[in-house]
């Protein structure tokens, strides 16, 4: 079998146009676009990039993007100062604290003074508490992003085994949970799990999200599984994901690296900036 390759970039395009036509109504209703702040302290290259990306994006979907890149060295004080002004500011629907920040900052203590109801990264422990019991919040981008794609290809998932290969806040967690709502079994692997493939074996969604190159092989994958890969792993050889390319002979679908999953994580925060946008605008 050759999977089917989830084309990741295209239907984050067809989400980016939802978002717009989103935006223009509000624009035209409430005389103002939605606004998301995004913050970056110190100059880590990597994250300087995401965030140059996320405040294109969201000028193209006609929203309004406000940018405040703070020095390394700034305390952790002025970051809450700042964050609590963005709180307080009417035009700001959406509040993004890029991670990681640096170490002399506590980033537990950011992310739980972030409005719930402006936490579009969804990392607010609120939102995360909200997600595990069923109630409406804001779920984390890249994971609501994997089950958009795994959704598309599957359709229903109930009763589908699902495993889980990382269980960070950001994106292992929170997959499990939206998971769980979907109905299918899922398992949470990680470090310290007993035979892996053993347990990759019996998945028919497997969501790969730990940072090693290459690491789920052929042979641990089921016969026509669907593989979402999170990983993006920078090496000599180039952008490699956590799913050896060569799963595709045995997968039923897949996500390639880059061009899978990656796209849909600014489509993602876009979205929940338009429906916090609408929600704030009643
Ligand atoms: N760093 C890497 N990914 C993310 C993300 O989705 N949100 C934030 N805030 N920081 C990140």
């Amino acid at each position: 079998m050759t999977a089917t390759m989830i084309d990741g970039k295209a239907f984050a395009a067809g989400l980016r146009a939802r978002v717009a036509e989103g935006a223009a109504r509000i624009f035209a209703e409430a005389g103002r676009r939605p606004g998301l702040a995004v913050v970056l302290v110190g100059d880590d290259p990597a994250s300087s990039v995401y965030v140059r990306s996320k405040g294109k994006a969201t000028v193209a979907a006609g929203m309004e993007s406000f940018e405040h890149r703070l020095p390394a060295s700034t305390g952790e004080a002025e970051l809450l100062a700042l964050v609590a002004q963005l709180n307080a500011d009417p035009a700001v629907d959406g509040i993004l604290v890029q991670l990681p920040l640096p170490k002399h900052i506590d980033e537990r203590a950011v992310i739980t003074s972030i409005d719930p109801e402006k936490d579009v990264d969804g990392f607010h422990p609120v939102n995360a508490g909200r997600l595990a019991t069923g109630l409406e919040g804001f779920v984390p981008c890249t994971p609501y992003g994997c089950l958009m794609l795994i959704k598309d290809q599957l359709g229903d998932l109930a009763g589908r085994d699902a495993v889980v290969i990382g269980r960070s806040n950001i994106v292992g967690k929170p997959m499990a949970q939206l998971l769980i709502r979907e109905s299918c079994t899922v398992t949470v692997a990680h470090s310290r799990t007993h035979d892996l493939p053993d347990v990759v074996r019996r998945a028919d969604i497997v969501v790969a999200a730990v940072g090693r190159p290459a690491m789920v092989k052929p042979d641990w994958v089921k016969p026509g599984a669907t593989l979402i890969d999170v990983g993006i792993n920078r090496t000599d050889a180039g952008l490699v994901g956590d799913i050896d390319p060569a799963c595709a002979e045995v997968a039923g679908a897949m996500t390639p690296v880059p061009g899978g999953v990656g796209p849909m994580t600014i489509a993602c925060l876009l979205r929940n900036t338009l429906v916090s946008a609408s929600r704030r605008l009643g």
